[in-house]
């Protein structure tokens, strides 16, 4: 007879060997895994599991110790105040990336015509952030996986915003000709092809991580394209490798781009850039 606390325990101890969250992460796979409110384990410890609860606990334990990241055996996780639906379709968000959501709101104006644009969406995140706390604004977001788009629409759905169109292709391909935003953000692949800490990214899709050789690949286009894309005084705010801040300000400086600005993290790396137009005199 295995309680839910014996359960409990067993995970903790056995995920202390890839988590340095051991009994918090038990927790949360416990409640996931059983579809239990985290009360629970405390009201009914000493509940029995059935075979078929144990099976899916192994389940969920046997993923998590082969190196599976905690977010896609939860199916789950949490990014600047939402609960986002993760597969390995998509980019688990990054907390990282809360700096560059939090700078383009800074900078945004709450205004009815506010036209934001998030490219390389992955789940929807920094869309869907921005959508919320935007209503009045216009967001599109492009994506160039379709599996990835299909997560970032159901994030759409069971957040419940409507002011978001998604859309699927390359960069700015997919968008009317005649769109201009005020806003530009991407958090987009920036890692190197060679990058050392690839191996340890290899549940996460490789195309939402490598961009190429240099690892500019990515920057350098969207960086081009957002000189015709912007509205006046409009800004592109871009999420980079806190190596790549010299490289990211040249491409900009080089594209006619004004008040080029690097931006550190709490850890005091740099982590994103933004500028304005090159239409504004
Ligand atoms: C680093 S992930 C960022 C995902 C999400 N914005 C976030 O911050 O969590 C980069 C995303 O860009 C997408 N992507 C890569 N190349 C693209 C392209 N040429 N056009 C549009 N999206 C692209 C990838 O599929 C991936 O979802």
């Amino acid at each position: 007879m295995i309680s839910l606390q014996d359960w409990q325990r067993h995970l903790g101890a056995q995920l202390a060997a890839v988590s340095d969250q051991p009994i918090q992460e038990a927790r949360w796979l416990m409640t996931h895994g059983l579809g239990l409110r985290s009360t629970e384990l405390l009201i009914n410890p000493q509940k029995v599991l059935t075979p078929t609860e144990r099976a899916q606990l192994q389940t969920l334990l046997d993923q998590r110790l082969s190196g599976v990241p905690l977010a896609y055996c939860l199916g789950e996780w949490s990014f600047y105040g939402l609960d986002l639906t993760v597969t390995a379709a998509v980019l688990i968000p990054r907390p990282d990336s809360e700096l560059l959501v939090s700078l383009a709101l800074m900078e945004s104006q709450v205004e009815d015509d506010l036209q934001l644009l998030d490219l390389g969406t992955g789940s929807g995140a920094l869309a869907l952030v921005l959508a919320r706390e935007r209503p009045q604004a216009s967001v599109f977001a492009v994506e160039q996986s379709p599996e990835a788009l299909a997560v970032a629409r159901l994030n759409g759905d069971r957040i419940g915003v409507k002011n978001i169109q998604w859309l699927q292709g390359d960069w700015y391909t997919p968008l009317d000709p005649n769109l201009r935003f005020d806003q530009i953000i991407s958090n987009p692949p920036y890692l190197a092809s060679n990058d050392p800490h690839l191996p340890d990214l290899q549940h996460e899709p490789r195309t939402a991580l490598v961009a190429g050789a240099t690892g500019l690949e990515c920057l350098e286009p969207i960086i081009i394209g957002a000189r015709s894309r912007l509205r006046p005084g409009g800004r592109i705010l871009l999420e980079h490798g806190c190596e790549q801040a010299a490289a990211v300000h040249t491409l900009l400086h080089d594209h006619g781009f004004q008040q080029v600005h690097t931006h550190c993290d709490l850890a005091g790396r740099e982590r994103v850039s933004s500028a304005r137009s090159p239409d504004h005199a």
